[in-house]
């Protein structure tokens, strides 16, 4: 990086991206002599990304509002792409920092570009090398990685990835995951504060969880009952995906009484549609189907949880350093490091497929032993800070060390 970056805009618009945008945010506003820190969000998500900035109090400088019922790719395209041109007009920033693999962070990083501003693509490099899978976010992701100029690399690996494609190395910065920084973050509030703990089971049992299985919950300790958290809404699976996925959990429920389905539903209508056919209307006593929650009781159900059962991407980044075997319902993963650690397994949405493997890991110690490991191949919690060292390179670097 030759150039100090004064003004720095952030861009952002679901749930993970907040979650993994915030802190950085929080350290840039702890240099206000070295940044001038600007936020714009795109409103992808509405509920979901609100969520998320009140825990870590953020307050947007922009808002763009596009998210709309059953939005297709296209309109999310159209309403970032337009959205942006009067926010880089007004903010005019020395650079602009997108996000990962979403709809919002490419259109977003092409607007930056039509005004030749430079992009800082944060949780750059993952590559799974198929543009389907996950779809759109394989391409979502190259795209932003050929639009940007400096590159925030997770692991060593997603480097690999981007030399492969001839980045420049010396734009290709190795930082870690900055989910692992929220993780940390929150973890902390909830060990210290113990009023924070008892806000987080509050509102669980607000969402209708029994505050004596919040008590009973506690990883794979089988003398109580057991929790298999779930999350699901990638576009890949909707349709025929979701329904194998429902069948699989609601079969599982009926199989294991003494265990616990807990299923955040993620807002899409795509999601909740199946969902609320096939696992909520069977109306099994040991099945929640629950709004999606905040991050704090998120993170809390993860801690207690025996295995999770995902599709999401941030999670097979957070469960491994908790140590809880993931199972991913996909196909593909730009997310090898688990799996190679052996926590993350892929077992897609073959309904059977999927009740072999939580069965083997609900019935048998030792292969749940196997993989309930905690590694961190994601980071160790200052992926914030190394960027915010990145961007302030030339300038001020000593007040980083
Ligand atoms: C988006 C991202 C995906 C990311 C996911 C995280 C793209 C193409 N997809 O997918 O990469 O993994 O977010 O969750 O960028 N909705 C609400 N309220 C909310 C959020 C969503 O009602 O707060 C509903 C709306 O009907 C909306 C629909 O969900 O139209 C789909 O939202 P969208 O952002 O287009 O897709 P996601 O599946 O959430
Ligand atoms: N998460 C949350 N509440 C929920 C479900 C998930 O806060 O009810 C968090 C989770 O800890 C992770 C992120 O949301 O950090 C993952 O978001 P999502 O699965 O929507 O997107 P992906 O990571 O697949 O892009």
């Amino acid at each position: 990086m030759t150039k100090h970056m004064n003004k720095v805009l952030l861009v952002f618009g679901t749930r993970p991206e907040a979650i993994k945008m915030c802190p950085l945010i929080k350290e840039l506003e702890k240099h206000p002599g070295t940044f001038d820190v600007k936020v714009c969000v795109t409103g992808q998500h509405r509920e979901m990304l609100d969520q998320v900035l009140n825990i870590f109090e953020v307050k947007p400088d922009y808002d763009l509002k596009i998210m709309k019922q059953g939005q297709d790719l296209y309109d999310v395209t159209v309403g970032v792409l337009a959205g942006m041109r009067d926010v880089l007009e007004d903010a005019k920033p020395d650079v602009v920092l997108v996000h990962g693999d979403t709809t919002t962070s490419t259109a977003a990083a092409l607007a930056a570009f039509y005004k030749q501003i430079p992009v800082a693509h944060v949780e750059a490099g993952l590559r799974t090398h198929n543009i389907y899978s996950p779809w759109p976010e394989e391409m979502n992701r190259s795209i932003t990685g050929r639009i940007a100029t400096y590159h925030f690399a997770p692991t060593r690996l997603s480097k690999q990835n981007l030399l492969a494609e001839n980045v420049s190395e010396e734009n290709i910065f190795v930082t870690g995951n900055t989910v692992l920084d929220a993780l940390h973050m929150v973890l902390g509030k909830m060990q210290r504060e113990e009023n924070m703990k008892t806000a987080v089971e509050a509102r669980l049992v607000q969402e209708g969880l029994p505050a004596s299985l919040l008590a009973a919950w506690d990883g794979n300790n089988r003398v109580n009952r057991r929790l298999v958290l779930i999350t699901g809404h990638r576009r890949e699976n909707f349709g025929d995906g979701f329904r194998s996925i429902c069948y699989a959990i609601k079969s599982l429920a009926e199989k294991y009484p003494e265990v616990d389905f807990v299923y955040p539903v993620h807002l899409n209508p795509n999601v909740r549609k199946p969902v609320n056919e096939i696992l909520q209307q069977a109306d099994l006593a040991n099945v929640y189907i629950i709004s999606p929650l905040d991050y704090l009781p998120f993170v809390y159900l993860m801690s207690k949880s025996c295995l999770i059962l995902t599709d999401s991407g941030g999670v097979q980044e957070e469960a491994p350093g908790l140590g809880k075997p993931v199972l991913v319902m996909r196909n593909t993963t730009e997310r090898p490091e688990a799996v190679d650690a052996g926590t993350v397994k892929l077992v897609g949405v073959d309904e059977e497929k999927i009740k072999e493997e939580v069965s083997a890991l609900l019935d048998n110690e030792d292969v749940y032993n196997s993989m309930a490991q905690a590694v961190n191949p994601y980071g160790d919690g200052k992926a914030c800070h190394r960027i915010a060292r990145m961007l302030s390179r030339e300038a001020v670097v000593e007040q980083f060390i």
